[in-house]
């Protein structure tokens, strides 16, 4: 049983569950107040588990009602019951069926863990250990039950009620205002993957045919009124569900396929079998209220849900520590679906700048952790980066080492053998290794150790042989070598050298498998630069003597685009940081200036990354220790206005020629958002150099918008221009979208971004708009949590004043949420890159949250590690 004493869980004391649920029958008597739920669950020993061992059942804040073992009730000394679990001391050593009766407060619930409200819309999370919240359970995902759900409600509070799997019965109880509904669901599911849901929704929904010849209703439900923002969620549902059969192979399994929005969500969304809950920032899109990005954001995370019903929930997890085998696996899934769907290369970009920005701080910080790490003290701060996104990053490293062909087979492998199974990384493993005929256990290093590798290569041109020599070295202390895919080229004055050959290279992917290694090319005419880790094919921190002279020469002619864009944030960094050469600054804009005259308006969305400057925290993990974030800000700043006024001309002409024709209607297409981003990342540098024009330009783009991108661009761009009109212009916006909480967020988070003095006070302010409330993460997340990643100068302030603002917050949302409150604490994470001055101010507002008593479990544990 679950105490409240932190303690430790380590994989290598998983055992199996002594016992086994195999059928669950609930009957959920919602109430605002007072919830009954009557759970009959069919229990038997479990043959690999301990015989005679006592049944303990996880709860948490729970209250017992009434307890019934085979229809008898109970002696008092069989049973230990709490609201953190019940105990059978002897439980029978045939199968038996329990009958628990617990009561719970959905109102109460702040948490948004288990049974809650939100918008008066009952709904359910469970996952990672949710399912307790509701009744007493095995709640462990390597316990698999056939679920059975009876859900009942008042008519007028509830009239739509929905769970997992297919919708069996339906009707009204007789003599009173309630009705209610059974749910079926024949795929055995461990506990995190149950949902329901009741409430006042309204919905949109199309038929979907899988290549099996199943006909699925496919609906995704909303708030009342808001309907005509779900169709692109819904659109984005039907084309994840066609894609995942054609480029997985992967057919849908029920009848229906339901999609539900809610307003308090403490993550993304959630995969629940059949039923898959979201927060509504991922559903609710149209060209007034979402920019680009929240529609890029929405396709992806719908299909990554979606695509979760066979990599999480046909085949899941034995257990937290294998939670890469379900995330990173969906998210490397959902990465190639939204690259079919719109640029590869400019995709690729994106996924390598979130892994930089997120994962690479958290793996060079205190919080690193393997991507399957060992021991946890509580699961739900577990949910990173590193397991997600490093986690994906392994994926498509093993699609790289096998190809892809190989790579699909072992894919197929992997859910034949596993299916309806709770699996772990070796099983994940094993498929591709038969389905290869490899070794893969040096591959599997990646799994077991924390940081990011360095990998460092030095070149040898020899002119009389004409052989070029590439020299790698990995390193990772406290590793093995790890095996390293390798995506590489020569490139010369003139674009790719085609002529020169290397054994050692197969389909352009060298493999280092030792700690250091030498690869020659023949045949190289003349000194080339080395186009190393195209597409980023490892999750890497490369380290290379390129001179800014090579650079440019990539900048220009590299086949790859990937490495374009890296060649000019290499260029950004170092003149960022001081370490470019005399005369590259002019050198860059020149650069830029070609680019513009030739490429910029056949590929607009890749020009836009082109002309974005690495941010001011991708600067500070250049530099690594030591940091002033006044510096680095003061030294983009300057880049940009170099940069604006250099490509001046140009960019006012990209923004004529860009501009959407009159009458034009909107689509969120990838083309048409190219479009966008590269007309407001001119924008952006022009303003930069000018801010006066800039002002009035933006000003009145922020009036002419027709889409939320340009209108959010425009206001972004006004946001860092001091003076009058920036504050009519943020007054007028927030009374335009008073009622629209999701653009509201939009709002909170530009000014909490704003690298001025005066923000700590505007967010001040901002906490007691009627909008903003403490108890919906989105709210928090926008105008608190946005804070620290997006405004480094103000948030590390000399006087400590950004580091107490964080940590009050951090304190205050505490007993409400812990679980936001401890993901707003882990933007300390970074602390140790500061100059010792701020470094000793931010530890000193982490120790004054160590020394609150009566913490939680999830900010005790990441003050504890940040601090350690
Ligand atoms: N499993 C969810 C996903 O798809 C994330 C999640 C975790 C949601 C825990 C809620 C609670 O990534
Ligand atoms: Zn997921």
């Amino acid at each position: 049983m679950r105490t409240d004493t932190p303690q430790t869980v380590r994989l290598e004391e998983y055992r199996p569950s002594d016992h086994l649920i195999d059928r669950v029958e609930l009957d959920v008597r919602l109430d605002d107040r007072e919830t009954r739920v009557s759970a009959v669950l069919a229990l038997r020993p479990n043959p690999a588990g301990e015989a005679g061992a006592a049944l303990r059942l996880d709860g948490d804040e729970i209250d017992l009602v009434a307890l019934e073992l085979d229809g008898a009730v109970l002696a008092p000394d069989d049973v230990t019951a709490s609201p953190s679990g019940l105990v059978l001391h002897a439980p029978p050593s045939r199968p038996f069926v329990l009958r628990i009766e617990t009561r719970l407060d959905p109102s109460a619930n702040t948490k948004l863990m288990g049974l809650y409200r939100s918008g008066g819309v009952y709904c359910t999370q469970c996952e990672a250990d949710g399912f307790r919240r509701i009744t007493y359970f095995l709640d462990r995902p390597d316990v698999l039950s056939v679920y059975t759900t009876r859900i009942e409600a008042d008519r007028d509070e509830a009239p739509v009620l929905l769970g997992n799997g297919n919708p069996v019965e339906a009707g009204p109880v007789p003599g009173t205002n309630r009705h209610f509904a059974v749910w079926h669901d024949p795929h055995p599911k461990p506990a995190y993957l149950f949902a329901l849901v009741g409430g006042r929704l309204g919905r949109v929904s199309a038929p979907f045919t899988t290549m099996e010849g199943r006909t699925v209703e496919v609906a995704v439900h909303v708030e009342p009124g808001r309907e005509a923002r779900a169709g692109y969620a819904l659109d984005a549902t039907l084309r994840a569900m066609a894609w995942d059969e054609r480029a997985f192979g992967r057919a849908y399994d029920l009848d229906v396929f339901n999609v539900v929005a809610v307003s308090d969500f403490n993550m993304g969304a959630m995969e629940n079998k059949g039923l898959n809950i979201f927060n509504d920032k991922y559903v609710l899109a149209s060209a007034e209220t979402a920019t680009d990005a929240d529609y890029a954001n929405i396709e992806a995370i719908i299909a990554h849900e979606y695509f979760h019903n066979w990599s999480g929930n046909r085949v899941t997890c034995r257990d937290w520590f294998q939670l890469c085998l379900k995330e990173g696996l969906t998210v490397f899934r959902d990465q190639e679906f939204s690259s079919d769907m719109r640029s590869r290369a400019v995709h690729r970009i994106a996924e390598v700048r979130t892994l930089r920005a997120r994962q690479f701080p958290e793996d060079a910080g205190p919080l690193s952790h393997p991507v399957r790490p060992r021991q946890y003290a509580e699961i739900n701060n577990f949910y990173t980066a590193t397991v997600y996104e490093k986690g994906a990053e392994i994926v498509r490293m093993l699609r790289t080492l096998l190809g892809a062909d190989t790579f699909a087979a072992g894919m197929d492998r992997y859910f034949a053998e596993n299916d309806g199974r709770a699996a772990t990384v070796e099983d994940f493993l094993a498929a591709f290794a038969q389905a290869s005929g490899r070794d893969l256990a040096g591959f599997a290093q990646w799994y077991e150790h924390p940081g990011t590798p360095r990998l460092s290569v030095e070149g040898r041109y020899d002119a009389q042989a004409r052989t070029y020599a590439l020299t790698f070295r990995q390193s990772l202390p406290g590793a093995p070598a790890l095996m390293i895919p390798i995506a590489l080229g020569l490139v010369g004055p003139q674009g790719a050298l085609d002529g020169a050959t290397c054994d050692r290279v197969r389909d352009g992917i060298f493999v280092l498998e030792m700690a250091s290694d030498t690869i020659t090319f023949e045949n190289v005419e003349a000194p080339p630069v080395p186009s190393l880790l195209r597409g980023f094919s490892a999750p890497v921190r490369l380290e290379t003597a390129l001179g800014d002279v090579d650079r440019l020469t990539l900048l220009a002619h590299d086949p790859d685009p990937f490495n374009r864009w890296q060649a000019a944030q290499g260029l950004a960094l170092r003149l960022m940081t001081g370490a470019a050469e005399p005369g590259t600054r002019e050198a860059y804009g020149r650069a830029l200036a070609g680019f513009l005259d030739t490429e910029a308006l056949a590929d607009p969305a890749f020009a836009a990354l082109i002309l974005a400057l690495p941010g001011e925290g991708d600067v500070a993990n250049e530099i690594g220790e030591g940091v002033d974030p006044d510096r680095i800000h003061a030294a983009r700043e300057d880049l940009r206005r170099h940069l604006g006024a250099a490509l001046g001309v140009r960019l006012s002409a990209l923004r004529a020629a860009l501009a959407e024709p009159p009458g034009a209607g909107f689509s969120p297409d990838a083309a048409s958002a190219g479009r966008r981003a590269l007309r407001n990342a001119a924008l952006d540098l022009l303003a930069a150099a000018d801010p006066e024009t800039g002002a009035a330009e933006a000003a009145a783009q922020i009036e002419s918008a027709s889409t939320m991108t340009d209108r959010l661009a425009a206001l972004a761009v006004l946001s860092l221009i001091p003076g009058a009109a920036r504050e009519q212009a943020l007054d007028a916006f927030g009374a335009r979208y008073a009622d629209e909480p999701l653009v509201l967020d939009k709002w909170f988070a530009l000014q909490a971004a704003i690298p001025e003095a005066g923000t700590l006070a505007r967010i001040a302010a901002l906490r007691t708009h009627p909008a903003f409330s403490m108890t919906n993460p989105n709210r928090v997340r926008a105008l608190i949590g946005s804070f620290p990643l997006s405004n480094p100068t103000q948030f590390a302030r000399p006087d400590g004043a950004g580091f107490a603002l964080v940590a009050d917050a951090v304190l205050a949302l505490d007993p409400i949420n812990p679980q936001i409150a401890a993901k707003l604490l882990t933007s300390f994470g970074s602390w140790r890159l500061l100059e010792p001055g701020r470094g000793r101010l931010a530890r000193e507002a982490l120790e004054r949250i160590r020394a609150t008593p009566t913490l939680s479990r999830d900010v005790a544990d990441i003050a504890a590690r940040s601090v350690a």
